[in-house]
């Protein structure tokens, strides 16, 4: 399949995770056997936080992330575009903060959290720069940001391996059990994906320092994680115009 123009992408995302949204949480423990939770773990490790602290999960879709940063004791809220997955979310943990709303315009104050999370979403993100800008909003100067994604690997046979369980493994999964042109996107979506330099510079320009990657999993997943930056060094940062 075809990715959607740009101008289509943001209805087309909403639309498609409502459809897989009764089968994501099935679908995705067996493309990932598990995996994705030690990642989740090491993910909000990143983050530092722990009773008190308040954290966003960008993207939260049924909520895998929430019960992994509430383990450390913080609150926190999740936003998603979609709200069947917000419905599922909330059947599944129920009396949770779960937000209906667009990573690229966050209906929350300017340094109104202590960390951020976000597990595969970033290629779904209509704008990447405006939704790093966003995040790096509604952190507190030091604030922590760590965000899952896939990878596609630079080396020969594991890139092969990605591919072949991206495009078909996946897919068929998705088909047997959901809806098979979604995970046939979802697969294709790793072409928005900024490569690492790319994405580095996005964060910085957002208003972001400290920006590592980790990769996991022979490069088929990345960990990034960054700082907001700290009262001392935001004036002098490029993107804080845009980041405010
Ligand atoms: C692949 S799912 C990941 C869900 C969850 N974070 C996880 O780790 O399982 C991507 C989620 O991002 C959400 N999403 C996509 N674009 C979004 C946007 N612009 N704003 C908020 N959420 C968005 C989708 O609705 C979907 O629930």
């Amino acid at each position: 399949m075809s990715l959607p123009a740009p101008e289509a992408k943001r209805e087309f995302v909403e639309r498609m995770f409502d459809e897989i949204a009764p089968r994501y949480d099935l679908v995705n423990r067996l493309m990932t056997l598990g995996i994705d939770r030690a990642w989740r773990r090491r993910a909000v490790r990143a983050l530092h936080v722990g009773p008190g602290a308040r954290v966003v999960d960008l993207g939260c879709g049924t909520g895998d992330l929430i019960a992994e940063v509430e383990r450390t004791g913080a609150g926190v809220v999740g936003i998603d575009l979609s709200a069947e997955m917000i419905a599922f979310g909330r059947k599944r943990l129920a009396g949770r903060s779960f937000v209906r709303g667009d990573a690229q315009c966050l209906p929350f104050p300017d340094a109104s959290f202590d960390g951020a999370v976000s597990g595969f979403a970033l290629r779904n993100f209509t704008s990447i720069p405006t939704s790093m800008r966003e995040a790096a909003r509604v952190l507190k100067p030091g604030g922590r940001f760590a965000l899952l994604e896939v990878n596609v690997p630079s080396s020969g046979l594991r890139r092969r391996l990605f591919e072949l369980h991206f495009t078909r493994v996946v897919p068929l999964i998705g088909g047997l059990l959901s809806r098979g042109f979604a995970y046939s996107y979802l697969a294709e979506s790793v072409e928005y994906l900024p490569e690492f330099g790319r994405f580095r510079a996005i964060l910085e320009e957002a208003g972001f320092v400290d920006v590592e990657r980790r990769l996991l999993l022979g490069g088929a997943a990345q960990l990034v994680t960054a700082r907001r930056a700290p009262a001392g060094r935001i004036a002098s940062l490029p993107g804080l115009a845009k980041a405010r």
